[in-house]
């Protein structure tokens, strides 16, 4: 059995909240980095169970679907041994008309110490600190079109995991630009990272003013994808089209569905697609491209997602004295094993 690479103690990490992704620094995501990847060499063990979090009440708010985000926030909470509680919205007072800062002070009141949140309003999670902060942590889980930060680190650490750097990569993000958290979230961290970021959309799909946020944006997508080192696709909203957006959904995959003929003429022979899913096959990407084990990183992007947010979980809700704790119980898990592999 490997020894895994040590938790860092380091005190780079002062957050109680994660509530977006332009104020985090670069060291900061570093140090996410380097706790997920510490972490996911635990999600391989057959007991992925670490008493970190033993105690500790994370609960879910979900006021919009969710299968990965909700699912692996969970997963996180249960194997760092935290007690993880998915609130139903649609089964909740909430339905009776109770606000949602009522909602989180009822939660609040019962011990929770983390919410996990997502709101079809952008900025929630801000209003949550502004009311709560002193008292539970606060995790963003998508806020409108505002950001879905845990989604951008786990994006960049499927990368970093596969690439080690993207310093000078060209990263072509394709699809509803105007109306994607995705978007945004991604283009801050890769740029952080040092990629090139590319986007490509109908211009009715393009925020005004998006190259403020430092990337290049084009309407043409051969020139988007001409060398591309990376291709991230999102979902086409079919409401979109109800809303006069695009002037068909045929049109859309015709002149911007990410294809295997399109990857192959246009970008980098070693081309790497990602989708942060749910995807709708045969709109914004092809089947080949999803589902070649060789290029697509979309299944890494998914197991990279528990990694991420154990390690936001335990860096927001342990303190840097429970977090040497940590080290020292992985040391001496490290130095069993390699007491049982010179035993073998
Ligand atoms: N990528 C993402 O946020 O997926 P879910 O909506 O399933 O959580």
């Amino acid at each position: 059995m490997a020894s895994h690479p040590p938790l860092i103690t380091t005190d780079t990490w002062k957050r109680r909240h994660v509530i977006d992704s332009a104020s985090l620094s670069y060291e900061e995501v570093q140090e996410v980095l380097k706790t997920a990847k510490s972490f996911s060499h635990i999600l391989s063990r057959p007991v992925k169970k670490i008493p970190t979090l033993r105690g500790k009440v994370v609960v879910n708010m979900f006021y919009e679907n969710s299968t990965r985000t909700r699912t692996s926030f969970e997963l996180a909470a249960q194997y760092l041994s935290a007690d993880a509680i998915n609130f139903s919205v649609s089964t909740s007072s909430v339905k009776k008309g109770e606000s949602l800062i009522d909602t989180a002070e009822t939660l609040a009141a019962m011990g929770t110490d983390a919410v996990v949140i997502r709101h079809a309003s952008s900025g929630v999670c801000q209003q949550l600190v502004h009311y709560f902060g002193d008292r539970i942590s606060v995790l963003n889980a998508g806020d409108g079109y505002h950001d879905h930060p845990t989604q951008g680190l786990l994006d960049l650490f499927s990368l970093m995991e596969r690439l080690d750097t993207i310093q000078g990569k060209k990263i072509t993000i394709v699809g509803d630009i105007l109306h994607s958290r995705v978007a945004r979230s991604n283009i801050h961290l890769l740029k952080l990272f040092g990629a090139e970021v590319h986007v490509v959309a109908p211009s009715t799909l393009l925020p005004l003013h998006i190259e403020s946020l430092g990337c290049i944006a084009h309407t043409n997508i051969e020139t988007a994808l001409q060398d591309a080192d990376v291709v991230m696709c999102l979902r086409m909203q079919m409401e979109r089209q109800q809303a006069g957006l695009i002037p068909a959904l045929r049109e859309y995959i015709r002149f911007y569905s990410i294809t295997q003929e399109r990857l192959e003429k246009f970008c980098k022979p070693d081309v790497l697609v990602m989708h942060p899913g749910p995807m709708n096959r045969g709109v914004e990407i092809a089947r080949e491209g999803s589902d070649n084990r060789e290029i697509s990183l979309i299944t890494n992007q998914v197991t990279s997602g528990v990694a991420i947010r154990m390690a936001l979980l335990y860096l927001c809700l342990s303190t840097p004295a429970d977090r040497s704790g940590l080290e020292r119980f992985q040391a001496n898990l490290n130095e069993r094993s390699h007491e049982r592999t010179l035993a073998v």
